[in-house]
């Protein structure tokens, strides 16, 4: 078995494991597993640690097929339940999105973020480049989101958010907000904010004398949360992923739709989620199955890839507020 020293990492270098966490195979901890169960070559040695950096010239093998150079661009909705957090590992252990999806998934990163107490639509991707974008300010894509909050506010107080707001030298863009219903103390209101600032839906009603205690991602540029059920996840296709980008943020994103879908490779030993427990369980009946985005020809309009459509309320936007 090769042992290289771990050098220092060249600009065109990069830990192993981040390569074929990249290409997409495993996870950046599964490839580490893989390589110290002695199944991956560097340049026809076998490695022993993972601790080896390499560059674009190395040549890399796992179970002695090369390391593919590149997978498609995917993307995936997950209905993120209450309680995890959006990071890779959390400092303080709490359980993360990461740790709950499905054991087939591969590498994939968050598109933005959502509070560990927020439900709701969170969008993942294999695609670092795809990520960037999306969550890219600029690129406009609007986020719903439906939230329960204690406290009284009136339709008025929500129409100046229209302009914009300042809070503690924090400027926050147009929000349009709908008073949809008084409940006992709390009151339910839909917003929709183009920016994605950390907790911006909670500091805005804050800074309007409400407390958020509910709230809930509706919706992400035109993909839908729908009836998605909480704790599940589903793949865009990548016609209607391409189709809903359009030319000008597929170009900008570097996407990549036509290399092929890979199986991950998971380490010796290592469970296999059951089915059951990534999908809605059997004996639930069939919903019926909703788009979960709003057009799927992809009208055209600015940066966002989709027309103004995006901006009108979609057909399955998940209907009433929530009871609770
Ligand atoms: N706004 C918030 O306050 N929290 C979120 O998680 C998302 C938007």
């Amino acid at each position: 078995m090769q042992e290289r020293p771990a050098e220092p990492i060249q600009p065109t270098e990069e830990r192993i494991a981040k390569v074929i966490a990249r290409a997409g195979v495993a996870s950046r901890r599964d490839a580490e597993a893989i390589i110290a169960e002695g199944r991956v070559t560097l340049n026809g040695e076998t490695l022993a640690s993972p601790a080896v950096n390499v560059g674009p010239e190395d040549k890399i093998t796992i179970d002695g097929e090369p390391l593919p150079s590149r997978e498609r661009t995917r993307l995936w909705l997950f209905h993120k339940p209450r309680g995890l957090v959006t990071t890779a590992r959390d400092p303080q252990g709490r359980p993360t999105v990461f740790d709950s999806l499905p054991e087939d998934m591969p590498r994939v990163v968050a598109i933005g973020r959502l509070d560990i107490n927020t439900e709701g639509l969170l969008l993942l991707t294999n695609d670092g480049g795809l990520a960037k974008v999306i969550a890219h300010p600029e690129t406009g894509w609007t986020r719903r989101y439906r939230a329960r909050a204690h406290g009284e506010v009136t339709q008025a107080d929500l129409d100046k958010l229209r302009n914009g707001v300042t809070i503690d030298d924090m400027e926050y863009g147009a929000v349009e907000a709908t008073l949809d219903r008084v409940q006992g103390d709390n009151v339910w209101i839909t917003l929709a904010l183009k920016e994605g600032k950390n907790r911006e839906v909670k500091r805005i009603l804050e800074h309007l004398g409400l407390q958020v205690n509910r709230l809930i991602r509706l919706s992400f540029g035109p993909f839908q949360l729908g009836d998605l059920e909480s704790g599940l996840v589903e793949e865009v296709r990548t016609r209607v992923l391409k189709d809903q980008l359009g030319q000008t943020l597929a170009a900008e994103a570097g996407v990549d739709f036509e290399s092929p879908v890979r199986e991950p490779i998971a380490p010796f030993g290592k469970p296999e989620k059951p089915a059951a427990e990534r999908r809605a369980p059997a004996d639930r009946p069939p919903r019926p199955r909703t788009p979960r985005f709003e057009d799927e020809r992809g009208g055209r309009g600015g940066r966002s890839g989709f027309g103004d459509r995006e901006r009108g309320r979609g057909r399955d936007e998940a209907p009433a507020a929530p009871r609770g």
